[in-house]
């Protein structure tokens, strides 16, 4: 028995060690196989704003890393009621000091994102937040914040200067450690309204065995969903999505 699974279509080995794992957390999974599309709208916003969730275009950026594909996962989720969505909300702007963590490096565009979801949801009022007080700013539709999303004061005082406010969208694209990603969800959650969706992104492999044993016997409604790209190792391309 064998103790990887190629993917006949990019070559690369996946660990069966994933499947293994997983079992023992989730009964059932299923997979989809797609071709990206050209005319995303989301990945083409990607493109036009710098933000690395995805791409049209696969030079140019302003990152020197191999986009991720979540534009593909979030326009399916979201694509058919784009208009209806009100408040996003999303911690990680995006810094490009370099010598900070989960920096986009030096050419790194702050604020990529936000723009990228102001412009996908015509609607909605974009919030944001991040460590590096540096990169804020407020524009049409968009506020940011000051906040370590690690420290729980910090994240209840955010909630304070937005109190009426329950996000359909929330996306954890911060500092990407586990602890990290736990600290922000539990103290953020609640601030997602009933039907809303929470993304965690960037997931490692080890990060993702670390939150199905976080998630066991509690009652979220949570999936992980694992991106694969062709020629390129699963890495840390992978989302927590939990639904309120
Ligand atoms: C990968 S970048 C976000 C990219 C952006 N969302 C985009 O798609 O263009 C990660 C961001 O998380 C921020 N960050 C790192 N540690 C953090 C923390 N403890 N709390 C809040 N933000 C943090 C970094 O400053 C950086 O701006």
């Amino acid at each position: 028995m064998t103790d990887t699974i190629s993917l006949a279509f990019d070559g690369l080995a996946v660990p069966a060690s994933i499947h293994k794992i997983f079992a023992t957390h989730f009964q059932t999974y299923f997979t989809t196989y797609y071709n990206r599309r050209a005319d995303s709208l989301l990945n083409a916003l990607c493109d036009k704003y710098g933000s690395d969730k995805g791409e049209i275009i696969p030079d140019g950026h302003p990152y020197p890393w191999v986009s991720h594909t979540y534009a593909d996962v979030l326009e399916r989720l979201f694509g058919h009621c784009r208009e209806h969505v009100r408040y996003v909300f999303e911690c990680g702007l995006g810094t490009n000091n370099p010598s900070l963590a989960s920096s986009m490096g030096e050419n790194g565009k702050p604020g990529a994102s936000l723009r990228m979801w102001r412009e996908y949801f015509p609607n909605a009022q974009i919030f944001g937040a991040d460590i590096d007080a540096d990169i804020l700013f407020q524009e049409d539709r968009i506020a940011t914040f000051a906040c370590d999303q690690t420290d729980a004061e910090q994240v209840a005082a955010l909630w304070e200067k937005i109190p009426d406010v329950q996000f359909d969208l929330f996306i954890d694209d911060g500092l990407h450690t586990y602890e990290a990603g736990v600290a922000l969800f539990e103290h953020a959650f609640h601030k997602v309204r009933e039907g809303g969706i929470y993304i965690i992104e960037d997931v490692t492999f080890e990060s993702l065995v670390k939150f199905a044993n976080y998630f066991e016997g509690k009652s979220f409604a949570h999936e992980f969903v694992t991106l694969h790209r062709p020629n390129v190792p699963l890495g840390d391309n992978s989302q927590v999505i939990i639904r309120r």
